[in-house]
C-alpha cells in the first residue's frame, strides 16, 4: 500500500518509514526537515512544505494521488514552549491537522494513524491508565493533541473516514543507530548531556509517594511504538477500526527516574552521582500506561526492554556525537 508520512524525517517518522519500507510498502513523506533529517530516511520521496500553511493544501493534495493512508506526525512538541507560545502551537498543530484533513477530503483519503500522547491525561497518575481515564491536558502541547483526536473525531462523523490515535507514553531508544532522538527534552537524552559535560545527572525531586521517592514512567522502545502504528495502519485499512480510536501505547510497566539513571550508567559505563533538585512543576508521581487495548485490538505488544532501550539510545548518542548523522 501507499502511505502518505507527515513528519517522516523526524525521530519517530523515520522508524516507522523504514519498518513500512522493510515491509513492502511504498512511502512518501511530507516534511519541513525543519527538526527533521533526509539522512535518517534515504532514497525515500519528500515533499517539503509547511503542513500549518495554507499554502500547503494544495501541495498535500499533489501528494495523497494513490495514497492508501496517511501517517501523521509532523508537529511541535517541546511542552515548555507550548506553555510560552499557546498560539503558536494551536497554529502550528492544530491548523496543521486542519490543513492536512482538508487535502484528504479533496482527494477522498480516508485513513489515518495520528500521534498523539499521554500528555492528553494531564495530570491522571496511576499505574495502569486505561484510554477511558480523564482527559484534562495541563499544558497548550497536550491540549492540541486532544483537540486533534476530536477533530478526527467530527471528521468520521460526517464522511467515510476511519482512525487510530496513538497515545503514547516515554519513548526512547534507536532502532539503529544512525536514528537516534537528537532533541534533548526528555529525560535519557538530558542525561546524556550531562554526562558528555562530566556533570552530574539532575533528578527532579526524590520525595514523591513512590519506592524509592523518584517519579515513575512508562518507558518504551521507539521500535517497539512504529510497530504499534504499522498494526493500527492495518487496522485502519481493514476496516477493524470505527470512527476515531485511541490507544495507549506504553508497556504497561514503570520504572523510576533513578531506575533510569542507573541503567544509563550501566550501558555508558559512565556513573556519576545524580544530583537532587526540587520537584518539576507538572509532574504526576506515576504515569504508567495500560496497553491491553492495543494488545487485544491491534495485536500489538511492546518486545524491548529497559535495557535495550537505553544501550540503543547510548550506542546512538556515541555514533551521533563522534560525526554519525542523524
Ligand atoms: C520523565 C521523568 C521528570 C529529565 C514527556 C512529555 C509527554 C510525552 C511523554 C510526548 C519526569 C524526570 C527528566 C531530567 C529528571 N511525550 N526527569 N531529570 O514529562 O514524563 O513526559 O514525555 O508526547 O508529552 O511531556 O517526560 O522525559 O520530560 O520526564 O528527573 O533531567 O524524568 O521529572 O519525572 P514526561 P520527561
Amino acid at each position: 500500500m501507499r502511505v502518505l508520512v507527515t513528519g517522516g524525517a523526524g525521530y519517530i517518522g523515520s522508524h516507522v518509514v523504514r519498518q513500512l519500507v522493510e515491509r513492502g510498502d511504498e512511502v512518501v513523506v511530507v516534511d519541513d526537515l525543519e527538526t527533521g533529517d533526509e539522512r535518517r530516511i534515504p532514497g525515500i520521496p519528500i515533499v517539503r512544505t509547511e503542513l500549518s500553511d495554507p499554502a500547503a493544501i494544495p501541495v498535500v493534495r499533489e501528494a495523497l494521488s494513490d495514497v492508501a493512508a496517511v501517517i501523521h506526525f509532523a508537529g511541535r512538541k517541546r511542552v515548555n514552549e507550548s506553555v510560552l507560545r499557546p498560539a503558536w502551537y494551536y497554529q502550528q498543530n492544530v491548523g496543521g491537522m486542519a490543513n492536512l484533513l482538508l487535502a484528504m477530503e479533496a482527494v477522498g483519503v480516508g485513513s489515518m494513524v495520528f500521534s498523539s500522547s499521554a500528555a492528553v491525561y494531564g495530570t491522571s497518575e496511576g499505574d495502569s491508565i486505561p484510554e477511558s481515564a480523564p482527559t484534562n491536558p495541563i499544558n497548550p502541547y497536550g491540549s492540541t493533541k486532544l483537540i486533534g483526536e476530536r477533530m478526527l473525531s467530527d471528521v468520521a462523523a460526517v464522511r467515510p473516514f476511519r482512525s487510530a490515535s496513538l497515545r503514547y507514553f516515554n519513548v526512547a531508544g534507536a532502532g539503529a543507530p544512525e536514528l537516534g532522538d537528537t532533541a534533548v527534552l526528555n529525560l535519557v537524552p538530558m542525561v546524556f548531556e550531562r554526562l558528555d559535560a562530566g556533570e552530574a545527572p539532575v533528578v527532579f525531586g526524590a520525595d514523591y509517594p513512590t519506592p524509592d521517592g523518584t517519579c515513575i514512567r512508562d518507558y518504551i522502545h521507539v521500535s517497539d511504538l512504529a510497530a504499534a502504528h504499522l498494526a493500527a495502519l492495518d487496522a485502519v485499512t481493514d476496516g477493524r477500526i470505527d470512527g476515531n480510536r485511541a490507544f495507549n501505547i506504553g508497556t504497561g510497566v514503570g520504572s523510576s527516574v533513578r531506575e533510569m539513571v542507573e541503567a544509563i550508567e550501566q550501558a555508558s559505563g559512565i556513573r556519576i552521582e545524580p544530583r537532587i533538585v526540587e520537584r518539576r512543576e507538572g509532574d504526576p508521581a506515576v504515569v504508567v500506561a495500560d496497553p491491553s487495548r492495543a494488545r487485544s485490538e491491534l495485536g500489538w505488544k511492546a518486545r524491548h526492554t529497559l535495557q535495550d532501550i537505553v544501550s540503543s539510545a547510548w550506542r546512538s548518542h556515541v555514533l551521533l556525537a563522534t560525526g554519525g548523522h542523524a
